[in-house]
């Protein structure tokens, strides 16, 4: 009995030496592995080296190597593809690379590879990454994605392929990324080539939260209503008007620098979850209508910044605003920053007051009696008074209110008055003219006295000359 028990505790403590013994050779090969690949033999001591650090990553505290080897010019085959153990993090951005190194590691997490010149990802290029949950291949030229390029990475939550040259690409391409939750296209100018359904035809995973299609020569785009897309990027496309067939949940929208020339009610009429909508650089767009914000009560960030071209906005563009509607609105930030905006109807006075920011740097504003409400808003708009000349210039809340004046008549009617006034004084100055000017016979005879020089002298020749 006692013997078993000692041959127990013999075989748990040999097993133990082993254990540690075996953790010790893992750990040193480890280090060979690591020296391999952070200070490789032909660029020992020079600037080639990779910065190799400890990080601890995990909530366990386990072992976490970051490498960077960034700005190196390293081609392909400067590089070990066997990753040293513990890799967590792997940095090779702003080299030489023309082509994706087939890596084997199960433990690293990030690769970022942007800013190379890789032209082509091939079939199965990543599936010895199994652990990979970030990949970052922007900025580079891949023009070609072949089918099964992101096979064995079930675990990649961020694909970045922005700044590429994407455009037909095969289908079901993403199908393998069953828990992607970013995705980044942005910046592939042909990527309208590619037919654009995303979901059925490419096979992106159904949950995927965030999306960027920017700069991707968008004429239109369809997204299924019941996806549960959080965020959309869709700046910089040829969007005419906000695509009407967008998931539903959506939370935050960037329209911004499309074609839209008015905001209308049927642009956000499906945008009933968003909370934060860009509409900015828009070149072209020139009024906000009655309505165009009205069923976007959940909106809390609304940016016009820079769409130089909005000129109107109408006084109920957020519907009719009642002490009721109001309450629902959860609109808190609002900038109209470099629009050309001249005023705001009044009716606006009761949203603008609940808020906590609204820009209004840059605009030409017209402060009349129409804009004095604009003054007692409870926060700085920065807003500067363009008109009246005198107080050009001027921030809203420092000029005097005044000199918020409206002139009770039109324009017109000053220049009718002053210009009646002309007519009436030349009448006036013609009559007095006509009244001053000399009568014939009668005035001269009244005027000139007998004694006056000029007095009238007549001569009787008759009598001269014959004085008898
Ligand atoms: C990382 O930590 C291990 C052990 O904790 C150590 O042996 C190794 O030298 C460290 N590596 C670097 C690059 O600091
Ligand atoms: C990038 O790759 C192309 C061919 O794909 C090649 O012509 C070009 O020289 C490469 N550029 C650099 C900087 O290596
Ligand atoms: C894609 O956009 C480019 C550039 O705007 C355009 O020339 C091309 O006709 C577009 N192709 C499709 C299929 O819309
Ligand atoms: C809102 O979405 C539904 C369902 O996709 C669509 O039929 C409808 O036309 C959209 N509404 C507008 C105003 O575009
Ligand atoms: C402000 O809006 C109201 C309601 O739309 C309208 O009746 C009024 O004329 C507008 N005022 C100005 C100065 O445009």
């Amino acid at each position: 009995m006692a013997s078993l028990k000692v041959m127990r505790a013999l075989t748990f403590a040999l097993l133990l030496l082993l254990a540690i013994h075996f953790n010790q050779a893992e750990i040193i090969d480890g280090e060979e592995e690591t020296d391999r690949f952070c200070y490789p033999e032909n660029s020992k001591n020079s600037r080639r080296s990779c910065e190799c650090s400890n990080v601890s990553a995990s909530p366990w505290g386990m072992r976490a190597l970051r490498i960077d080897c960034s700005y190196k010019d390293f081609k392909v085959k400067d590089l070990s593809l066997v990753l040293p153990l513990y890799i967590d993090s792997l940095d090779l951005s702003w080299n030489g690379l023309d082509s994706v190194p087939i890596f084997a590691s199960d433990s690293l997490h990030q690769l970022n590879l942007r800013h190379n010149n890789i032209s082509k990802v091939i079939a199965g290029n990543f599936k010895q990454l199994t652990s990979l949950r970030e990949l970052y291949l922007g900025w580079n030229s891949i023009a070609q994605l072949e089918a099964n390029s992101f096979e064995g990475l079930p675990h990649l939550q961020v694909l970045d392929l922005a700044h590429n040259n994407l455009h037909s690409l095969p289908s079901q391409l993403f199908a393998p990324l069953l828990v992607l939750g970013s995705l980044d296209i942005s910046w592939n100018r042909r990527f309208n080539e590619s037919g654009g359904d995303l979901y059925t035809g490419l096979g992106v995973n159904w949950k995927l939260a965030t999306l960027r299609l920017d700069a991707c020569s968008l004429t239109e785009l369809h997204l299924p209503v019941s996806a549960p897309l959080k965020e959309l990027s869709l700046r910089r496309n040829q969007l005419k008007r906000i695509p009407s067939q967008l998931p539903e949940s959506l939370l935050r929208l960037d329209i911004s620098d499309n074609l839209l020339e008015e905001l209308l009610p049927q642009d956000t009429a499906n945008l009933t979850q968003v909370r934060q909508l860009f509409v900015e650089d828009m070149s072209l767009l020139q009024s906000v209508v009655a309505q165009a914000l009205a069923s976007v009560d959940l909106l809390e960030t609304l940016s016009f910044q820079n769409s130089r071209q909005l000129t109107h906005f109408d006084a109920q563009a957020f519907g009719v605003i009642s002490s009721v509607s109001i309450k629902k609105k959860a609109l808190r930030s609002l900038s109209f920053r470099g629009t050309m905006l001249r005023s705001f109807n009044s009716t606006l006075a009761p949203l603008f007051n609940q808020l906590t920011e609204l820009d209004l740097n840059g605009l030409p504003l017209q402060c009349d009696c129409e804009l004095v409400w604009l003054k007692q808003l409870p926060y700085q708009t920065n807003g500067r008074c363009y008109k009246p000349n005198r107080i050009r210039g001027m921030l809203v809340t420092s000029a005097r209110g005044d000199a918020f004046s409206c002139d009770t008549w039109p324009r017109w009617a000053y220049g009718l008055v002053v210009l009646s006034l002309i007519a009436l004084s030349a009448v006036g100055i013609y009559l007095i003219v006509m009244g001053l000017r000399p009568h014939r016979g009668v005035t001269m005879r009244r005027k000139v006295g007998a004694g006056s020089p000029y007095a009238r002298v007549t001569i009787e020749p008759n009598r001269q000359e014959n004085p008898h």
